[in-house]
C-alpha cells in the first residue's frame, strides 16, 4: 500500500513524466498501473506502466517500498532479516538496469536498510538514501502546531537519528518564526510545557504503532513524503528534508544510515547538515547509532 499510496500521490503533484512499477507480483503491478492509468483524465499527463527491473533504464530516480510492514506491536527492527534480504535481492538489479539512477529506499527498518543498498549499489555519495524521519519530521511539525494552533508549514522542528523507537526530537532549534518554540506563547497565552513536550514526543514516536493498532497499516503519510522527496530530486529542490544516508563522521558516527536535516537535490541526499544539537541531543543521537550499528553486525553479509 505505500507504493501504491506513493504512485497515487505522485501522479497528482505533476512532477513526473513516467511511472514504472515494478513488483514480484506482476499481476498486482499491472492492476495499480491499471487503475491509475484510468484517473489520468483528472491528472497532468503522465506515462504509467507496469512491468521488470528492464524498464528503469534512464530513470532518474528508484523508489523502494517493497518488503514485509510491521504488524501490529511489532518494531521496525523486528523486520530487519526478512527486509535485508529484499533489498540485498532488488537494489543489484535496480544498479543493473540503471547504473546512474538515484535510489530512495523507503522499507523499513529504513536506516539499516538504507545502509545496507549503499554498499550494495555503490553508487557515489548521496544517490542512495532513505525517507528516514522525513515523516517523523512532519508528524512532529504536525502535533506541535496543532498544540499551538500554527500551521505545521510554519513549525521548522526535526526528529533525527532512527526512525524508530531511538528516534531524537531536537526541541533546541524547534522554532516559529525565529522564536524557539519552547519559548512561544500563542494569543491566549498557551506555551508548550515539559509535560506537553513529552507528550508531543511520545505521540510523534509511537504513531505507527497507534496508526498500525487500528488499520493494520501505514501508508497515505508516508506516501506524501515520499512524493515530497522525490520532486525534490527531480525539481532539483535544494529542499532540506530529514532523510537518512551513510554516515561519514556527522557527530562522530559512521558505518550506519542515520537522519539528520539535508539538503535534496537530483544528486539525492547532497549535503547533511549538522544543526548546533544541545549535548542531550548529542547523546541520544549517538545512542540511536549504537542500537543500529548492533543490529546491523547482525544481518552484514
Ligand atoms: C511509519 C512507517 C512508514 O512510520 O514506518 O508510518
Amino acid at each position: 500500500m505505500v507504493g501504491a499510496s506513493f504512485a497515487y500521490s505522485l501522479m497528482q503533484c505533476g512532477v513526473a513524466n513516467e511511472l514504472i512499477l515494478v513488483d514480484a507480483d506482476e499481476a498486482r503491478a499491472e492492476g495499480e498501473a491499471m487503475d491509475l492509468n484510468h484517473g489520468m483524465p483528472f491528472v497532468s499527463p503522465m506515462r504509467i506502466r507496469a512491468g521488470g527491473y528492464e524498464l528503469l533504464a534512464g530513470c532518474d530516480l528508484t523508489v523502494i517500498t517493497a518488503g514485509a510492514n510491521q504488524r501490529p506491536g511489532q518494531t521496525r527492527l523486528e523486520l530487519l532479516q526478512r527486509n535485508a534480504g529484499v533489498i540485498r535481492d532488488i537494489v543489484p538489479r535496480i544498479v543493473a538496469a540503471n547504473p546512474r539512477g538515484v535510489i530512495l529506499v523507503a522499507t523499513n527498518p529504513v536506516d539499516i536498510l538504507t545502509e545496507i543498498a549503499a554498499e550494495v549499489a555503490g553508487l557515489p555519495p548521496g544517490h542512495v538514501f532513505g525517507s528516514g524521519t522525513t515523516l517523523d519530521s512532519a508528524r512532529f511539525r504536525f502535533l506541535i502546531g496543532d498544540y499551538l494552533d500554527v500551521n505545521p508549514r510554519s513549525v521548522h522542528a526535526y526528529i533525527i537519528g532512527e526512525h524508530g523507537d531511538s528516534a531524537v526530537p531536537v526541541w533546541s532549534v524547534a522554532n516559529i518564526g525565529g522564536i524557539r518554540v519552547s519559548d512561544l506563547a500563542t494569543g491566549e497565552g498557551k506555551r508548550i510545557d515539559g509535560a506537553a513536550m513529552d507528550r508531543i514526543f511520545d505521540q510523534t514516536r509511537n504513531a505507527a504503532y497507534e496508526i498500525i493498532q487500528r488499520k493494520k497499516s501505514t501508508y497515505y503519510a508516508i506516501g506524501l513524503a515520499l512524493r515530497t522527496v522525490v520532486e525534490a530530486v527531480l525539481r532539483d529542490e535544494q529542499t532540506v528534508l530529514t532523510v537518512c544516508s551513510p554516515m561519514k563522521g556527522q557527530f562522530g558516527v559512521e558505518g550506519i544510515s542515520l537522519s539528520l536535516p539535508t539538503i535534496v537535490g537530483h544528486g539525492g541526499a547532497e549535503t547533511v547538515l549538522q544543526p548546533p544539537l544541545d549535548p542531550r541531543e548529542i547523546g541520544l543521537f549517538r545512542e540511536s547509532a549504537s542500537i543500529l550499528l548492533d543490529q546491523y553486525a547482525s544481518v552484514r553479509a
